[in-house]
């Protein structure tokens, strides 16, 4: 069985995402509905620092970069990071506890799979800690269970998501695109968004089999076309999310008539995505909605970017433990 050193840590970085597309259908009979998405990463992240702890202790802390809010955090068991730490011990047979360290820069219950992002990082911070080695594949599966964002956090870049979101084939992209992130001040929570569609729709939801916008959007990502890509943007979430939460309809309208090339709730929101064509065009359009929003609410990203991945290890100092220090089986794995 694995076993931790004594003063070792490990911290692993996970990306937000925005959702280029965002199709829903009806309802399934497990209450969750078919999407077919297509995921991009986001610079904007969330870094968990994990360090050993006695058996059966898990603890969580919470910091934020960038005045992000972290009150709405919950701080006990239900905590998906913290989630993720025990399912990955429990189906390794790690024994050990974690304390795990969350520094977020994504906005809470905004639409960009912020929790999602941490449970992608413990999953990776602590394989890492606890040397168990399970490998993209497992821990993908163990992400599955965990929420159907998980997986895309944990794999990143730009990938086509169906099922509930959890199956993803990666997109080829030949750009880096430009974002600026509009949150709100409250969240919005993402099942009484669904339910909001289903009431919209009257427990419609779209098509599927139809892929004529899955194809706008890949064709705008190989041709690396900001513009094309604008045109392509599409979340069958808006009007529910709008219906929920009515000044996003200002928010996206204000967006577009300040620069932006298009623009988009995130997933169920209620932050939205705009998309620039540049760099500088989307510092130009930030600066432009600082003033109308707060600078605290306004934030530029690049997309695509990389999935969970191990940022810092740091060895132990001392083992103290003679029996493991002669068994390298039972060291942690810090690579990096
Ligand atoms: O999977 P996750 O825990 O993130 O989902 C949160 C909630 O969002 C679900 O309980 C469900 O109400 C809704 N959801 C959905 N269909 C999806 C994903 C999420 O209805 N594909």
């Amino acid at each position: 069985m694995p076993s931790p050193a004594p003063g070792a840590a490990v911290t692993a970085r996970a990306p937000a995402k925005v959702n280029l597309l965002l199709q829903v259908g009806p309802r399934r009979d497990d209450g969750f509905h078919d999407l077919l998405t297509v995921f991009q990463a986001l610079s904007l992240h969330e870094d968990v620092t994990a360090t050993p702890a006695p058996a059966g202790r898990w603890d969580v802390r919470v910091s934020g970069t960038d005045g992000t809010d972290v009150r709405a955090v919950p701080l006990d068991g239900s905590n998906l990071a913290v989630r993720a730490a025990r399912l990955l011990a429990e189906r390794t047979g790690t024994t050990t506890g974690v304390d795990l360290h969350l520094h977020k820069g994504v906005p809470v219950a905004g639409g960009m799979a912020g929790g999602s992002a941490d449970a992608a990082a413990a999953l990776v911070a602590c394989d890492a800690l606890w040397g168990t080695r399970l490998g993209l594949e497992r821990l993908g599966e163990l992400a599955a269970e965990l929420g159907s964002d998980v997986p895309f956090a944990l794999h990143g870049r730009t990938a086509v998501g169906t099922g509930r979101g959890e199956r993803l084939v990666p997109v080829m992209t030949t750009a880096t695109f430009s974002w600026v992130l509009v949150t709100s001040p409250a969240g919005l929570s993402t099942p009484a968004v669904f339910r909001e569609f289903d009431r919209l729709t009257g427990d419609g939801g779209s098509d599927l089999t139809d892929v004529t916008r899955l194809r706008a959007v890949e064709t705008a990502l190989r041709a690396g076309d900001p513009g094309q890509l604008g045109a392509a943007l599409h979340n069958d979430l808006t009007e529910a999310a709008v219906s929920l939460a009515p000044r996003l309809a200002a928010t996206l309208a204000g967006g577009r008539a300040a620069g932006a090339l298009a623009a988009v709730v995130s997933g169920s929101g209620p932050t939205v995505a705009l998309l620039a064509a540049s760099p500088a065009a989307a510092a130009q359009l930030a600066a432009a909605l600082a003033d109308e929003h707060g600078a605290g609410r306004v934030r530029t990203a690049t997309a695509p970017v990389l999935g969970a991945h191990v940022l810092e290890a740091v060895r132990a100092t001392a083992v103290t433990d003679h029996a493991s220090a002669r068994r390298p089986d039972l060291q942690p794995d810090l690579r990096p």
